[in-house]
């Protein structure tokens, strides 16, 4: 199948490919997923092709290619578990690095010169400032910002090369789920904050426990910057855009602009759901930053962007609304 308006979508089957597939299909291009399934769902692949393959295949990505002749390529497929990554370096630079040379090899070759790449506020490591700049030094501190890193550096060396532009989006925290439920958050294992407090919840996962209280914010727990799927794929389909009307390579920060640390988003939770949250104080986990937010006004600038239902209620709403959709069907 080649369309006119095929986007080659790798890790399409993931959390927040999935949703950006929709948001694709909504806006008129045929997204078509590349994925291994290694942590993707094939039922998250609904509008467009799956094409099941690994990106360190070089004649299986070239064969894809060959077949839809992608005008741009959307890549998420990575590795992003930090502390595996410590425990196994070499699984996230063959993967996040290796994967994304051999993408890109297959793309020169042919003639596919438009990239939107998901990066990481895990470039940053311990920032030296708060909120972060696009600017602000990255010197990431773990194996998984470090891959994530190089691939920046992989990108702007095949732009000066071989005009290959991309856009490389640093998110922070992504959370929540499609509004209308069709898809959410299903990490296997999960580690992420919200999925947790709720599995807890509800009897479907481990014990919740905030890591640490005693780090040098209001409350002592740790700050982050939360930003709904459904916002970040519309930051996605604005970078296609932008890339598709000839603008130059960017990278710049997703997400609000706006810090709640870790009992907040407790106090959230139990708000929306009107049930109380058990949870202990455990202690910190390694390599966790006391404090992550964005500074927005590039991506605003460059793309447009604004967030719209990133509000921390909405967030919560629709994760809740998914979980407990994801209990239902198992
Ligand atoms: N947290 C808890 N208990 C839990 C899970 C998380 O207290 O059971 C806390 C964490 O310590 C952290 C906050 O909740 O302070 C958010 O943790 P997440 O694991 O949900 O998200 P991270 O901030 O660790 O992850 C983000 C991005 C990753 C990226 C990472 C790099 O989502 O892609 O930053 O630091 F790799």
């Amino acid at each position: 199948m080649t369309t006119e308006n095929s986007i080659l979508v790798t890790g399409g089957a993931g959390y927040i490919g999935s949703h950006t597939c929709k948001r694709l299909a909504e806006s008129g291009y045929t997204p078509i997923t590349f994925d291994n399934l290694s942590y993707g769902h094939r039922h998250a692949v609904k509008w467009g092709p799956l094409e099941v393959g690994d990106l360190t295949d070089a004649g299986r990505l070239d064969a894809v290619m060959k077949q839809y002749k992608p005008q741009a390529v959307i890549h998420f497929a990575a590795y992003s578990l930090v502390g595996e990554s410590v425990r196994d370096p070499g699984k996230y630079y063959g993967n996040n690095v290796g994967g994304t040379l051999s993408l890109l090899n297959a793309m020169n070759a042919n003639g596919v010169d438009k990239i939107v790449f998901s990066s990481t506020c895990a470039t940053y490591g311990i920032p030296s400032e708060v909120p972060i700049r696009e600017t602000t030094p990255q010197r990431p501190v773990n194996p998984y910002g470090h891959s994530k890193l190089a691939v920046e550096q992989m990108l702007a060396d095949f732009d000066t090369a071989h005009d290959l532009r991309h856009v490389a989006l640093r998110y922070f925290n992504a959370c929540g789920a499609d509004r209308d439920g069709e898809i959410g958050e299903e990490h296997e294992p999960e580690t992420h904050l919200i999925p947790r407090i709720l599995q807890s919840m509800t009897g479907h996962g481990p014990g919740f426990a905030i890591f640490g209280e005693d780090y040098p914010t209001p409350d002592g727990t740790c700050i982050r910057d939360y930003i709904h799927v459904e916002d970040l794929a519309q930051g996605h389909l604005l970078a296609l855009r932008y890339l598709m009307a000839g603008g130059q390579s960017e990278q710049l920060n997703l997400g609000t602009g706006h810090g709640y640390s870790v009992r907040q988003i407790v106090d959230a939770v139990e708000t929306v759901t009107g049930q109380k949250v058990d949870y202990d104080i455990g202690p910190r986990r390694a390599g966790d930053p006391p404090e992550l937010t964005a500074d927005t006004s590039k991506a605003k600038q460059v793309l447009g962007f604004e967030t719209r239902v990133s509000d921390i209620e909405t967030i919560v709403a629709n994760a809740w609304t998914f979980h407990q959709s994801v209990i239902n069907r198992n």
